[in-house]
């Protein structure tokens, strides 16, 4: 049984093979964003995965949108379990902004 880690979360989670990453990532209770509904027409779901010959091939809808695959980069949605991966989800753009924001109130805070 495929185990799937999610970073920077570290949750990790034991899927059926052929469980697409994305579905993975709702059970174990990671956010990756979707607006297609899982059919490869947003991708919002992209994430990297570390291991890339332990899940399955690029689907053809999948390198139609991504083309050539970079660095491990994929959409969850095509992404299938086939062995233990590590799965790293990117940081949500919105909540990023916020966080830097953030950051920087904190140290024009401390230069007062
Ligand atoms: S959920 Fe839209 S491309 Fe994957």
């Amino acid at each position: 049984m495929p185990r799937l880690t999610f970073l920077p979360d570290g949750k990790t989670i034991d899927v059926r093979p052929g469980t697409t990453v994305l579905a993975a990532a709702r059970q174990a209770g990671v956010g990756v964003r979707t607006r297609c509904g899982g059919v490869a027409g947003c991708l919002m779901c992209k994430v990297k995965v570390l291991e890339p010959d332990r899940v399955s091939p690029p689907t053809e809808s999948e390198r139609r949108k991504m083309g050539d695959a970079v660095d491990g980069e994929r959409l969850a949605c095509q992404t299938k379990a086939a062995g233990d991966a590590t799965i790293v989800v990117p940081e949500d753009p919105l909540k990023a902004a916020v966080r830097r924001q953030l950051e920087r109130q904190k140290e024009d805070d401390a230069l007062w």
